[in-house]
C-alpha cells in the first residue's frame, strides 16, 4: 500500500493548515470566529497554496477546553455554524481541491455529553462502563497517582454514585473508558459519519492516549525532565500510551481505506521517542500521519533539527509519511519560541518546514510569521494554564485572531465588536499588507508552497543530509538542493550549484556565501 497508487495518497507531499476556527474570521458580529468565516476566506487560502485544512474542534462543546469538551459528536456547535454551513464549507472547498479535516477527540467527553449524563445517573446505567470510574484507594482518596492536565488528581469524586471518574485533562473532560466494546463501535459509527458527508479525515486528539492500564496502577517517577513523556514529575507509564490503542488505529485505518479518495488519519502523537512514534504507523495499517513532537520542541539549530530530521527518517518504517510542523494552539507559535520574532529567522524556519519530505502543518498565521500574543490575565480564555503561569504558559498566546488587516480589529471582526481574544501586532504584521508587498514574509511563504507543489506533490521526496560545517545544515530532497544557514554570520559554506531557485534573503551575487540566516533552494 505504500505507493500512491492513482494519487490516493494525497497527503503525500501536501502542506496542511491547521485553523483555529474561533479566531479565524467572524462574520456574524459575536467576537468568535465561524465556519461562514473560513468560506469567505477559502480563495486566500487557495491563492496561498494550501492543499487541505485542519479544524480546530468543531462540534458542540460547553467550551470548558475550546472544544476539546466535546458533548455531541455528530453536530457543529452553535456559535460556529450549523451543520448545513459544515456541508456548504466541504462542497465549497472541494471545489476549490481543498480538503477539510475535522479534529475528533476519543480520549474524553465534556461532562454535559449524554453519555456521562447517563453514566453518571447509577452504577447500572447503560453508559457506565463508557468512562473509568474506580473505589477510593485502601486508605482512602484517589484510586492512584494520576495527575490532571493542570497537576491535580486525574480523579474526581462522584458523590451521588460513591465512585471516582477519572480526567487526564479538566474534570469536565471525563476520560472514555477503551477497554469497554461499545466505545469503539460508538467511535467507528462517528467516523464513518463525517466520512460520509465528505470530511477528509481527522486529526486524532491525544492519539496515544486512549488506553489505560486495566489495574490502574501507579506512575512511575519521570527519571528526568520530560515534556513529551512525564507530567508534573511522572512518567505517564500506565495514564497512557498502552499498547492496546494501536488496534483502534487499525479498525480505523481499514474504515478510512474503504472511502474513495482514502480518509487521513493524523494523530496527536505526544511522544518524545521516534521509536513510539514509529509505532504509530504500525504495518501500514493505522496512522497515515502522526505529528512528530520531538521536532516541535527541538532547539532552532542546524544540529538539532538536522538531528530530529535524520533520526525520524531512520525510524519510520518504509514508505511512511512524516508530518511536520512548528507552531499550534497547544505548544506556541514557531516565529516566537524558534524565532524570537527574527523575520530571517521565521523565512529560514519555513524554507525548511516548505522542504521537508512528507507532510507540512502549518498553522494559521505562520505564513505571515505571527507572533505569540502576551494575553493580560483578566482576558486570557484558557482554564488549563495555570495560576502563577506567565504569558507564556497560557495556551491563549497562540489563539488570538487571524492578523487580516492593520485595523484595531485586525480585519477579524466588526470595528466597535470585541474579540474572544486580544489582537496581536495587526499593524506591524498582517494579511492585506503582505500580500502587496512583494518582498512579505507572506509572499516568501507562498512562493516555498508553489515550488514545493510543483517538486513535491504526490511523493514523499527522497531526502539525503549533505556535510556541512557547524551552524548550517544541508540536504538534498526530491531533485533540490537545500543549504540553510542557522548563524548569525555569513556561512563558510558556498551556495550550492546550480540555479537558485528561491532564498530567504535578497542575494547581492548568484554564487555568493550565504548570509546570516540565509536558506537557499537550488536545483541540482
Ligand atoms: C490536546 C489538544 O490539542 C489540547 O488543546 C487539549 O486541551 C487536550 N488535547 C485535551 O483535549
Amino acid at each position: 500500500m505504500s505507493e500512491n497508487a492513482g494519487g490516493q495518497r494525497w497527503w503525500q507531499g501536501a502542506v496542511l493548515y491547521q485553523l483555529y476556527v474561533r479566531s479565524w474570521l467572524d462574520t456574524d458580529g459575536d467576537g468568535y470566529g465561524d465556519l461562514a468565516g473560513i468560506i469567505a476566506r477559502l480563495d486566500y487560502l487557495c491563492w496561498l497554496g494550501v492543499d487541505g485544512i485542519w479544524l480546530s474542534p468543531t462540534m458542540p462543546s460547553p467550551d470548558e477546553d475550546w472544544g476539546y469538551d466535546v458533548s455531541g459528536y455528530r453536530g457543529v456547535h452553535p456559535d460556529l455554524g450549523s451543520l448545513e454551513d459544515l456541508g456548504r464549507l466541504i462542497a465549497e472547498a472541494g471545489a476549490r481541491g481543498l480538503k477539510v479535516l475535522l479534529d475528533l477527540v476519543p480520549n474524553h467527553t465534556s461532562t454535559a455529553h449524554p453519555w456521562f449524563v447517563d453514566a453518571a445517573g447509577s452504577r447500572d446505567a447503560r453508559h457506565r462502563g463508557y468512562y473509568v470510574w474506580a473505589d477510593p484507594a485502601p486508605g482512602g482518596g484517589p484510586p492512584n497517582n494520576w495527575v490532571d492536565a493542570t497537576g491535580r488528581p486525574a480523579w474526581t469524586w462522584h458523590g451521588p454514585t460513591g465512585q471516582y471518574y477519572l480526567h487526564l485533562f479538566l474534570d469536565s473532560q471525563a476520560d472514555l473508558n477503551w477497554h469497554e466494546p461499545a466505545v469503539h463501535a460508538e467511535f467507528e459509527q462517528i467516523v464513518r459519519y463525517w466520512f460520509d458527508r465528505g470530511v477528509a479525515g481527522f486529526r486524532i486528539d491525544v492519539a496515544n492516549g486512549l488506553y489505560k492500564d486495566a489495574k490502574l496502577r501507579d506512575n512511575p517517577p519521570a527519571a528526568a525532565p520530560d515534556r513529551l513523556g512525564a507530567r508534573f514529575g511522572q512518567q505517564m507509564k500506565y495514564s497512557a500510551n498502552r499498547p492496546e490503542t494501536h488496534a483502534v488505529f487499525r479498525d480505523w485505518r481499514q474504515i478510512a481505506e474503504g472511502y474513495r479518495p482514502p480518509r487521513l488519519l493524523l494523530g496527536e502523537t505526544w511522544v518524545g521517542d521516534l521509536g513510539s512514534l514509529a509505532g504509530f504507523y504500525g504495518h501500514d495499517d493505522e496512522l497515515q500521519l502522526a505529528f512528530n513532537f520531538p521536532f516541535v520542541f527541538a532547539r532552532f539549530t542546524a544540529q538539532d533539527l538536522s538531528r530530529v530530521v535524520g533520526a525520524t527518517l531512520a525510524r519510520l518504517p518504509a514508505g511512511a509519511c512524516p508530518a511536520w510542523t512548528a507552531s499550534n494552539h497547544d505548544v506556541g507559535r514557531f516565529p516566537t519560541r524558534w524565532c524570537g520574532g527574527d523575520e530571517r529567522k521565521v523565512r529560514l524556519a519555513l524554507l525548511v518546514l516548505a522542504t521537508l519530505p512528507g507532510t507540512t502543518v502549518l498553522y494559521y498565521g505562520d505564513e505571515i510569521g505571527m507572533t505569540d500574543v502576551a494575553v493580560p490575565p483578566a482576558l486570557r480564555r484558557d482554564k488549563m494554564s495555570r495560576e502563577g503561569d506567565g504569558w507564556e504558559g497560557s495556551r491563549d498566546r497562540a489563539r488570538t485572531p487571524m492578523q487580516w488587516d492593520g485595523s484595531p480589529s485586525a480585519g477579524f471582526t466588526a470595528d466597535g465588536v470585541t474579540p474572544w481574544l486580544p489582537c496581536g501586532d495587526a499593524a506591524a504584521r498582517n494579511v492585506a499588507g503582505q500580500r502587496r508587498d512583494p518582498r512579505s514574509v507572506l509572499r516568501f511563504c507562498r512562493a516555498l508552497l508553489d515550488l514545493r507543489r510543483a517538486e513535491f506533490a504526490g511523493t514523499v521526496a527522497r531526502y539525503e543530509m549533505l556535510p556541512a560545517p557547524e551552524g548550517q545544515w544541508a540536504y538534498r530532497v526530491g531533485g533540490l538542493t537545500v543549504v540553510a544557514n542557522f548563524s548569525g554570520w555569513p556561512a563558510a559554506l558556498p551556495c550550492p550549484a546550480g540555479e537558485v531557485l528561491l532564498s530567504t534573503a535578497e542575494r547581492p551575487s548568484p554564487r555568493a556565501p550565504l548570509g546570516a540566516w540565509e536558506g537557499v533552494i537550488s536545483r541540482t
